[in-house]
């Protein structure tokens, strides 16, 4: 392939490029929110019309019962590969909107970057796609590679209803490798493939007594406070060891082995950039693992929020109907959601005094994953990212989940490449998210090479 002209052609439509990516950064496609129905669907259709401008056919709209998925391919490379590509067009909440320097939906470049709730998590990376493909045909008229596209609006709330669509429609999908822009780096100009991410169980915990406020005069230490309870089972959910308490949560965790260890440990790795990018005070965590063991190889349990009783200005005398934690478990292989919810719920209920009712909900789950590292299309990416780049790519695990990727390995029996170009300190998931442009363009140059790279096989 003629990767100058491939280079030169993305160099000379930056501007043009992030521009339509504005346009799609603008929507306000937050899942979690009911309110933004609209907005979900202003999205899809907005990134379906964008498909077929790039040349991709068959573009599609799947209702589901939540929001919709965007289906597009381009078949014409006869018995080459077909390459699937996933990304998620949903974003997380703004809150909180006051730390947010310029407004969430208004892309902005600032700097090197360029700022929007979306931006590199994951429309900035979904986009990557599109205008790769966009790219190539333009350059070199035809594909060598068969493309199928699947994005979906639900990913950030568990892809509930990803899942029974791959299952039922296997046969649209069915690809020899399936491949997914939505993980970091391990730094800037370290080019990375993800092997594996954790999985996620994220349930509701509900502490309850009166089921109504009582008057802490008339009813105060002669009733059970499901505040008071909350605090002191949440306490009681990890040792000093900060292991989790919860009985048999660790029986399924796979023995990662010392080989394993010792690769994770030769990755360039110092406390003072872990505490950079993150702007925590000091490293924490299960003791015995380090950093990036406790991040990619263990399964955490993590309070989300806690709220209950009166936080309003002032004071108010009472005893709180209930309080609430939102809680996540991220699950290494060999775990499995379902079970971790089960465990916990037992435990609690276990612990809980008789004082009060105490109730487990299921939010949602995501199996954890683990990607072939030896696979012919893993070294594709290897190779296009190594000739884009200029080095050879690093190989990692990460700690977030996407809940989809092992239901695609399962279901399609095909590889997934997890081939991100976010950075870990880009703000996903907070204030301030913002993408770093030049690996966006890389991005976009990297996947353009991974066809020709794939074509090839
Ligand atoms: N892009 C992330 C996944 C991710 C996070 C990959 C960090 C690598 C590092 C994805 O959009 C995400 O945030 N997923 C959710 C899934 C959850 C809601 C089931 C997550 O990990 O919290
Ligand atoms: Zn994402």
């Amino acid at each position: 392939m003629d990767y100058p002209k491939l280079s030169a052609h993305v160099d000379s439509r930056k501007d043009e490029f992030l521009k339509e990516l504005g346009t799609i950064l603008r929507i306000q496609s937050i899942s979690a929110d009911p309110s933004k129905k609209g907005e979900m669907v202003r999205c899809a259709e907005t990134i379906a019309g964008m498909m077929s401008s790039a040349g991709i056919e068959n573009v599609r709209l799947f209702q589901t019962e939540g929001n919709p998925l965007v289906y597009g391919d381009h078949i014409h490379a006869g018995d080459k590969p077909t390459v699937l590509v996933y990304g998620h067009y949903d974003v997380q909440p703004v809150d909180p909107l006051s730390e947010w320097v310029t407004p969430p939906f208004e892309p902005t470049v600032k700097g090197a970057d360029l700022y929007a709730r979306g931006s590199t998590d994951d429309k900035g990376q979904l986009f990557i796609h599109l205008k790769a493909f966009e790219s190539f045909r333009t350059l070199f008229k035809s594909l060598p590679v068969n493309l199928k596209y699947i994005f979906e609006g639900e990913e950030e709330i568990g892809s509930v209803h990803l899942e029974p669509f791959i299952r039922s429609h296997a046969e649209l999908l069915n690809a020899d490798v399936v491949v997914i822009s939505d993980t970091s780096m391990y730094g800037r100009d370290m080019p990375t493939i993800c092997y594996g991410l954790r999985g996620m169980a994220y349930i509701e915990l509900t502490v309850e007594n009166a089921g109504i406020d009582l008057h802490s005069g008339s009813f105060g230490g002669a009733v059970e406070n499901p505040v008071h309870v909350l605090a002191d089972i949440i306490s009681k959910l990890h040792d000093k060891y900060a292991r989790v308490t919860v009985p048999h949560f660790y029986d399924d965790v796979l023995d990662v082995s010392k080989q394993e260890r010792g690769e994770i440990a030769r990755l360039p790795y110092t406390d003072e950039e872990f505490l950079r990018q993150s702007g925590a005070v000091a490293p924490y965590g299960e003791y015995g693992y380090t950093t990036n063991e406790r991040l990619w190889i263990r399964p955490t349990l993590d309070v989300n929020g806690i709220y209950g009783g009166f936080t309003g200005e002032g004071a108010k005398t009472i005893i709180p109907a209930k309080a609430t934690a939102k809680i996540s478990m991220r699950l290494v292989p060999n775990q499995r959601s379902s079970k971790i919810i089960e465990l916990f719920e037992t435990h609690v209920q276990q612990i809980a005094p008789p004082t009060v009712k105490v109730a487990v909900k299921k939010m949602h789950s995501g199996e954890p994953a683990l990607t072939p590292i030896d696979h012919p299309a893993v070294r594709a990416a290897s190779d296009a990212l190594e000739l884009v780049f200029g080095k050879k790519p690093y190989f990692i695990l990460e700690g977030g989940s996407i809940p989809e990727v092992l239901t695609f390995q399962q279901a399609l029996d095909a590889p997934v490449v997890l081939l991100g170009f976010g950075l870990p300190d880009e703000n996903s998931h907070a204030p301030n998210e913002h993408l770093y442009p030049r690996h966006f363009f890389d991005g976009i140059k990297t996947v353009a090479v991974l066809y020709e790279k794939l074509g090839r096989r």
